[in-house]
């Protein structure tokens, strides 16, 4: 736990505001975003980079909440996409569009004409096929689109196998055996202007020993390159540094800063980093409520408000977020718990053998480290509402998504002509 998700007189706090009183106002589950935790993460970021050229694109995919972005954008940070979606959020938020980077591995013929339009940094291209739908679509509208090539350095990211992103076989990056061709692609095909090369092997990467030998293989790649002749303007060296989550450790963010720094002494132009995680996951926690305290006959399970498709990271890659209760425990003794949600699928479960002291039906918890990939990937599975989403900064706060209604979400959806509804058929 943080200074800025702590206790006072009793009750857990998001900065200076009570998470009882964000229960009451805005019911539950809801995420509570804090802005100072988001600003110091960028602080911590930053800093170890001083006096480096370096650039930061906040990755948009990992909290796509406008207020998150703003507060990041505010910082100084620009900003990673991976769709047109994402690029229309960018820039909402105040995104300069030169500090706006494309990533991604299917952009459309229509992503591509609205980011060079839009006139971004830089797109990251992940194949030749890319690499030559971009120089058809720059040269129809007139444009010179900046490229940087991502280049799949065969490296091992020893994270959760569905994030990892550096290994040949994965989908991502140009594989070594064609760079060959890429890099001569990049001189011929038109309307193409070269930035540099891009790697990322993965997300919530713990040892940074893995960074080292990827950006080690990278920084060979490039000093080959540059041999033959190629400018680099810059070097873009992703995302992926991990986050403690529960019972987990990490090294401190200045170790992996002087990895950067050492591998790439040599390189004397802009380095830029595409973190997500490492600047919202600790800043967001989902606050829920106890349902029921379910006694099994071998097990007992806390059902909480919020489900898999609130907070899908258990479920789809094994996750275990800490859980804390709001009410601050009066003494350590608790009988273990599973954590489980109401969604009628046994994967629906937040972790086995929590120790929640005092907690029980009709209690609140927090379910911590929920800043990114969590209300960023949330749904409506099981009929529920959209979650809403609560920023705090100093004693106040807001709500930065409503909750979406069920009814708002059926009126997303239409019955085909030749339906009667079930308010006006006979038989209703
Ligand atoms: N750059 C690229 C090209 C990426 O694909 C990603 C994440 C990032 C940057 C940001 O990575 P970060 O600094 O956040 O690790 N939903 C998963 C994580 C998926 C990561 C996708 N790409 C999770 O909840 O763990």
């Amino acid at each position: 736990m943080s200074d800025t998700f702590s206790y006072r007189n009793g009750i857990l706090h998001a900065e200076d505001v009570s998470l009882e009183a964000i229960a009451k106002g805005v019911g539950t589950p809801t995420y509570v975003y804090s802005s100072a935790k988001l600003k110091q993460n960028y602080k911590e970021f930053s800093e170890p980079f001083k006096g480096l050229k370096t650039t930061i694109h906040y990755a948009n995919k990992s909290n796509a909440n406008q207020a998150v972005a703003r507060t990041l954008i505010e910082c100084g940070a620009g900003v990673d996409i991976t769709s047109g979606g994402e690029l229309e959020r960018a820039l909402d938020a105040g995104a300069a569009p030169d500090k706006i980077i494309f990533s991604g591995v299917g952009k459309t013929k229509d992503e591509i004409a609205a980011a060079l339009k839009a006139g971004v940094r830089q797109l990251n291209v992940e194949s030749i096929p890319e690499l030559k739908q971009i120089s058809a679509i720059a040269s129809e509208i007139g444009k010179k689109a900046p490229v940087a090539l991502r280049v799949n350095p065969n490296v091992a990211a020893h994270t959760h196998r569905k994030i990892s992103t550096g290994e040949m076989g994965t989908k991502f990056g140009i594989d070594h055996a064609q760079l060959d061709e890429a890099m001569s692609l990049v001189k011929t095909l038109p309307n193409l202007e070269f930035r540099g090369f891009t790697v990322h092997i993965g997300s919530h990467l713990h040892n940074y020993d893995n960074f080292r030998e990827a950006y080690g293989k990278f920084a060979e790649m490039v000093k080959h390159w540059q041999g033959k002749g190629y400018a680099f303007h810059g070097l873009d060296l992703g995302g992926g540094v991990g986050i403690p989550y529960d019972g987990q450790t990490q090294a401190p963010f200045s170790d992996y800063a002087a990895i950067v720094r050492d591998v790439f002494k040599d390189f004397s132009g802009e380095l830029s980093f595409e973190p997500g995680r490492r600047l919202v996951g600790d800043a967001g926690i989902l606050l829920t409520r106890v349902v029921y305290d379910k006694q099994g006959a071998s097990k007992r399970f806390l059902i909480i408000d919020a489900g898999m498709n609130d907070l899908v990271r258990p479920a789809m890659y094994d996750a275990r977020h800490s859980i804390i209760p709001v009410r601050e425990p009066k003494s350590g003794d608790a009988k273990l718990a599973d954590v489980v949600g109401p969604v009628c699928e046994t994967s629906d479960l937040f972790g086995v053998d929590y120790s929640l002291p005092g907690v029980g039906q009709g209690d609140l918890v927090a379910i911590l480290q929920a800043g990114a990939y969590s209300a960023a990937m949330s749904g409506n599975y099981n009929g529920r509402p959209l979650v809403p989403e609560v920023m705090v900064s100093g004693g106040q706060h807001a709500v930065v998504r409503k909750r979406v209604s069920v009814s708002e979400q059926m009126g997303w959806e239409s019955l085909p002509p030749w339906m009667a509804s079930a308010k006006t058929a006979k038989n209703a």
